[in-house]
């Protein structure tokens, strides 16, 4: 019984009927042509669209949706086969081939995620490096051209800089996107086919302005590819003219550090053009997202924002007190960071600035000695990589998650080397978390690694 409450299609628009002619491009489908008549934002809060996405029901009635655990799906009548690898028959009437294809229950994470995100469609992956790179080769051909964010997660900079061009002859130029005259200086008309970046940059949490970046793009027919792992609920990019969203569900969406998934949502041209049997970089490539985590992952999504308030809700507090303390504090909810009215102005209603804070220590000795501290020493977080778990993880920037930049490219994208990226976790209660933060830093100056100003 797979029944709607409310009928919102986030289905693969009709068109997935009728599969496109393999020879035919159809990326230009979702190049926006010109420009938006206005910059202002299309707002609708990213709850209030979840909850008025389509409910799935389970096959018994339970109020859970069913998974879909086949890897292959039976037909009733041979002809019927034939007519779904023709095109004729598809998912959006229930008519399902290979779950490297699309599948039922990874279709449904897919309708959540769409909804999320503000976009026509959207489909789930098995990590966020599938979805980007999937996404990326979806878009863009040997000999093109990308325009890209100086500051960008470790594991992109490096397709980017270094697999895309020697596996596909595929270039990056990289740029500050805060200076938008060199973002369009950089765009070559014709060539550049993507102008991709991180709504909140990793790990330096600098905000891109979606509206202006969207604009200059489609002025010259580039298509915008937005990762928003950072700030799910918080920023909805295509609500403000990205053209593709993408994340790494590994983070927020996720919540438990247990699973790594990632997404793309976008048009439903795109959509179907990535499990295009003959040149889809899902359907050819293979990053599938196996059922039984699809289902894991849609069971998180309705408390996502209850735990993206709370997250945000702490990282502000901490960054409060810990600017008071003197220490070196980077956060976009503070009211001098540089980029803190842009936030404002961009982000969605009362979700906050993001859950992830920056503590620059000066020297990666004076990092590892904090981080081991508030480890070992008082219990406050976890010495680890990711984000959006409910205890808090901290890393050192440079030497891990951003250890592909080399020094200038580091120093290029304002990673100094003693920079602790922090994802603030929810466990415990915010002052007991906090009382244990103050003992680590005591601990510190009396170790005479770490005087505050
Ligand atoms: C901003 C950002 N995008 C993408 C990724 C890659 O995601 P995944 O680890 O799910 O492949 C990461 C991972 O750290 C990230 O921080």
């Amino acid at each position: 019984m797979a029944e709607a409450l409310q009928n919102v299609n986030v289905l693969p628009s009709s068109n997935s009927k009728k599969r496109p002619n393999p020879n035919d491009s159809n990326r230009d489908d979702f190049v926006a042509k010109k420009p938006p008549t206005s910059n202002k934002p299309n707002w609708e809060d990213p709850v209030s669209a979840l909850a008025n996405a389509r409910h799935e029901f389970g096959e018994h009635g339970g109020v859970n949706m069913s998974i879909e655990a086949s890897a292959t799906f039976t037909v009733m009548e041979p002809e019927t086969l034939s007519r779904m690898f023709a095109g004729e028959l598809g998912p959006d009437r229930d008519f399902f081939i290979y779950s490297r294809h699309f599948n039922p229950t990874v279709l449904n994470l897919g309708r959540q995620m769409a909804a999320l995100e503000g976009t026509e469609a959207a489909y789930c992956t098995s990590s966020g490096m599938s979805a980007i790179s999937s996404v990326i080769l979806q878009l863009v051909s040997s000999g093109d051209h990308i325009v890209a964010s100086q500051t960008l997660y470790g594991g992109t900079h490096a397709l980017l800089t270094h697999f895309l061009p020697r596996s596909s002859n595929i270039t990056t130029t990289f740029v500050d996107i805060r200076d938008l005259e060199k973002t369009k200086e950089a765009i070559v008309e014709g060539r550049t086919k993507v102008l991709y970046f991180e709504s909140m940059s990793n790990p330096t949490l600098t905000v891109a302005n979606i509206p202006e970046l969207s604009r200059i793009a489609h002025e010259k027919g580039v298509t915008v590819v937005v990762d928003n792992t950072f700030a799910p609920m918080v920023v909805s990019p295509a609500r403000m003219g990205a053209d593709v969203v993408v994340h790494s569900i590994s983070k927020y969406i996720s919540g438990g550090a247990d699973i790594i998934a990632g997404a793309v949502c976008g048009p439903a041209s795109l959509v179907n053009s990535l499990m295009d049997l003959h040149q889809g970089a899902f359907m050819l490539l293979g990053p599938t997202m196996n059922a039984k985590v699809a289902f894991e992952l849609s069971e998180r999504i309705p408390h996502l924002g209850l735990r993206i308030k709370e997250h945000c809700h702490r990282a502000l507090v901490y960054a409060q007190r810990m600017k008071k303390m003197g220490l070196k504090v980077i956060y976009p909810g503070l009211e001098d960071h540089p980029d803190h009215h842009l936030l404002k102005s961009i982000a969605n209603k009362d979700y906050g600035y993001g859950g992830m804070l920056c503590l620059d220590m000066g020297t990666e000795a004076r990092a590892n000695k904090l981080m081991n501290l508030l480890q070992n020493h008082t219990q406050f977080g976890l010495m680890a990589v990711s984000l959006g778990y409910y205890e808090t993880l901290m890393s050192c920037s440079g030497s891990s998650t951003s250890s592909e930049l080399n020094e200038e490219e580091q120093a290029l994208a304002g990673i100094s080397p003693g920079l602790v990226r922090m994802s603030i976790g929810y466990s415990g209660t915010l002052e007991q978390r906090w009382a244990q933060f103050e003992k680590a830093l005591s601990r510190l100056q009396d170790s005479g690694l770490f005087s505050k100003n």
